[in-house]
């Protein structure tokens, strides 16, 4: 409840600018992503081989109602978790903000990182961007430029809450 979360696709910064807006307000930071992999005992490359996305979307959505079950914290999402409406819908006593970067600085940053199950063919990424920005801004109450430095970022955050 009253918590601030951070959406957008994979490599935003989210996890980044999320602590360190926690830091800054002196908030409690949660990831759903880390809060799955703890849950499971698994890393999420793991959890999409052995239950496949079908198996990390439920897990996903288990966590996003834990997360918000917090008081006053700031949540960073996974870059899928709110294009699903049952998860936009339990943060519905939340601030949602989307961070807004174009996909070409997105790949500069996710480079050759293979971490990420959905982001190993980038034509593929690309699709899915595309599909995903408009659920973004729909989840979303805050829209915030992500490019940047992060602590400029965090105050952008800040300051758009604070005019509400
Ligand atoms: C995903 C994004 C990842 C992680 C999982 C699925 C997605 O999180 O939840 O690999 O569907 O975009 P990040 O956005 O933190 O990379």
């Amino acid at each position: 409840m009253n918590n601030i979360v951070l959406c957008g696709f994979m490599g935003c910064g989210k996890s980044t600018v999320g602590q360190i807006l926690a830091q800054m307000t002196g908030r409690a930071f949660v990831d759903t992503d880390q809060l799955i992999e703890s849950n499971e005992n698994m890393t999420i490359s793991q959890i999409f081989e052995k239950i496949g996305e079908k198996g990390f979307r439920d897990a996903e959505h288990t966590a996003c109602k834990e997360a918000a079950n917090m008081q006053n914290a700031v949540i960073s999402t996974g870059g899928g978790a709110l294009t699903f409406e049952r998860n936009v819908a339990v943060f519905n006593e939340d601030k949602i903000v989307f961070l807004d970067v174009p996909f070409d600085e997105i790949c500069r940053r996710i480079g050759d990182d293979g971490n990420r199950p959905l982001f190993k063919d980038k034509s593929k990424a690309k699709e899915l961007f595309d599909t995903r920005i408009a659920l973004y801004r729909t989840a979303a109450h805050y829209v915030i430029d992500g490019m940047g430095n992060k602590n400029e970022i965090a105050n952008r955050i800040l300051t758009i809450l604070k005019e509400g």
